[in-house]
């Protein structure tokens, strides 16, 4: 099949690699000059285990191409698989300006029949708008898909490859019998649903995640008050086949590129819709308040943060991965420094620095950040962070160590001298 991918950020590049990899002709098309440059090096502008390995196969196969030209991209596609950005605007409603811009710039150039596949997250009701963008521009039949994306950063390619279920949203079985054909080797169970019923998929499943994120750091919040402790918590829950032991932990809320602004867009839906009750516009609110509230409850715990010396260990939004969107330091780091912090900080692939950056020095190793160091936050549980060993950067004044993730051994960071505190940890 001849595939062609708008869009060559994080979803864009990953799938026109996957596609390419079953054997189709894929061209990989974006209007930044500089991107599509350094693509056609196989160079990937961010970090993703296997991503620039898989690149380099298809490209040296002589299936794989990168372009800025829309002509040259869409002309001969059978499929166009549109992968662009839907950030949140201001309200938190999702912003589809890219979509319309992607979709202005190919409709001159379709051929007739073609399948234009939407895997950008876009809410129920948005179809209406991008068909008649598309309508506006060309005289030619084509088919509007939903083609949902589920895969992980840090797991991308993998995620890709051996997804748990392809979802396809259309009410054409022809263009479906297509579509599954072109998902089989993936092995994976291929839903057939409406369009929008794909589309409120995507959502549903970002948001339950965040939701059960949510609703065992609440649950956390509680084991502070008594001596239970949240990882014997949910040992214990996790038998239940209902509710299992996985992504299960407790930590500094969910963030990223898509949670938040999928459950902003969903709020921002439901008040739209006069749903004001409705769990997303509580979810979103409990996400946002939960790094400043325990940002405020270890600073009582550590005697306040101002003056203090201290170590930020991850800066990205999870291990494996660089993308520093909605990553907790992000938003950490700010309120640290307005309280009189001075930081260290510390990655093993993410840079970043604040707007202000007095008082603020990203450095090349663990022992650099840590020390002299009043207080350690740990805040990623990449590798690296939590196999480190801390006994041998102890110094002889106090220490915390807070271990914002709960992936270190309390004992042992006690028996190293430091005062460890967790989430929900006792
Ligand atoms: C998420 C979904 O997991 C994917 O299925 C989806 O395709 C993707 O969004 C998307 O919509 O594009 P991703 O943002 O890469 O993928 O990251 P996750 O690994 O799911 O983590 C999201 C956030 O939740 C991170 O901040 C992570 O630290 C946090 N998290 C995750 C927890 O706090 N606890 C957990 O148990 C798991």
């Amino acid at each position: 099949m001849k595939i062609t991918v708008v869009g060559t950020g994080f979803v864009g590049v990953v799938s026109a690699a996957v596609y390419s990899s079953l054997g189709n002709q894929v061209i990989g098309l974006d209007i930044d000059p500089n991107k599509i440059k350094s693509l056609k090096q196989s160079k990937v502008p961010f970090f993703e285990p296997g991503l620039e390995k898989l690149l380099i196969e298809q490209q040296r196969a002589g299936r794989l191409q990168f372009t800025d030209n829309y002509k040259k991209a869409i002309s001969e596609a059978e499929l166009i698989i549109i992968a662009v950005g839907t950030p949140s605007k201001k309200t938190g409603a999702v912003d589809l300006s890219y979509i319309f811009s992607a979709c202005k710039s190919l409709a001159p150039h379709i051929k007739p029949k073609v399948i234009i596949a939407i895997k950008s997250t876009v809410p129920p009701g948005s179809f209406t708008q991008i068909k008649k963008t598309i309508q506006e521009l060309t005289a030619k039949k084509f088919y509007l898909v939903s083609l949902p994306e589920f895969l992980k950063e840090g797991t991308a390619v993998s995620d890709t490859l051996h997804p748990d279920r392809v979802v396809i949203g259309t009410d054409n079985a022809q263009v479906f019998k297509k579509l599954a054909a072109l998902h089989q080797p993936f092995k994976a169970p291929v839903v057939k649903v409406g369009i929008e019923s794909a589309q409120m998929i995507k959502y549903t499943a970002n948001a339950y995640l965040a939701t059960r994120i949510t609703f065992i750091n609440q649950i956390a919040n509680l084991c502070e008050h008594n001596q239970a402790n949240i990882e014997e918590v949910i040992e214990g829950i996790g038998y239940d086949q209902r509710i299992g032991h996985h992504y299960w932990y407790p930590g500094l809320g969910y963030g990223g590129s898509c949670f938040p602004k999928d459950v902003k867009e969903l709020a921002a839906y439901a008040k739209n819709h006069n749903e004001t009750d409705n769990l997303m516009i509580q979810l979103d609110r409990l996400n946002e308040a939960r790094i400043p509230s325990l940002i405020n409850h270890w600073g009582k715990i550590v005697g306040g943060w101002e003056n203090k010396q201290v170590a930020i260990l991850g800066l990205s939004f999870k291990s494996n991965t660089n993308d520093t969107r909605e990553s907790p330091a992000s938003r950490i780091v700010p309120q640290l420094l307005s309280s009189g912090a001075k930081i260290k900080a510390y990655d093993p692939k993410a840079v970043w620095k604040p707007a202000n950056q007095q008082n603020y020095q990203q450095v090349d190793s663990i022992k650099t950040a840590t020390a002299k160091a009043d207080i350690i936050l740990v805040l990623v549980e990449w590798p690296e962070i939590i196999n480190f060993d801390y006994s041998t950067i102890k110094v002889s004044k106090k220490q915390f160590m807070i271990d914002a993730r709960n992936q270190l051994e309390p004992d042992s960071i006690s028996q190293a001298g430091f005062s460890y505190l967790g989430i929900g940890r006792n």
